[in-house]
């Protein structure tokens, strides 16, 4: 399984080193693969405000989506911790937006990785609103 996405991880780890987290010292890179194959990178970006800090997750979402590409099919998330990092709620109801059966691989620098369908980690996003039915 995690085979298969070797090449998604290896980019996530390329990524992280761009993130820029002068707050948090925390590093975080992600690699974003669409169902057409191409793949969208990012970092996570602060702010000294704290409050505009962009996860990794979404600055590759919005890379993606601003280049026309809305249907992904996995995402690998890596971080400088050292384990395995899980996307926060506010991303992954960004990923659910677009594609709640894509892949979310969560790999950590000894080798160890997880491999969740999205639905896994944020079920029933699409739960009808009227509260009445
Ligand atoms: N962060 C991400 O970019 N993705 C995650 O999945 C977890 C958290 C960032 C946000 C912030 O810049 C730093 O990591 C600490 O929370």
């Amino acid at each position: 399984m995690k085979e298969r996405y070797e090449d998604l991880i290896a980019a996530a780890k390329e990524a992280m080193e761009k993130a820029y987290a002068p707050y948090s010292n925390f590093k975080v890179g992600t690699a974003l693969r669409t169902s057409s194959g191409r793949i969208f990178t990012g970092c996570n970006v602060e702010n000294a405000s704290y409050g505009a800090t962009v996860c990794a997750e979404r600055t590759a979402v919005v890379k993606a989506i601003s280049e026309g590409e809305h249907d992904f099919e996995a995402i690998a998330v890596v971080s400088s911790s050292g384990r395995i990092t899980p996307p926060c709620g506010l991303c992954r109801q960004v990923l659910a937006e677009f594609s709640e059966d894509m892949a979310v691989v969560l790999a950590a620098e000894n080798g160890d990785a997880k491999v969740y369908p999205l639905y896994a980690l944020f079920p029933e996003a699409k739960l009808p609103l009227d509260t009445e039915k």
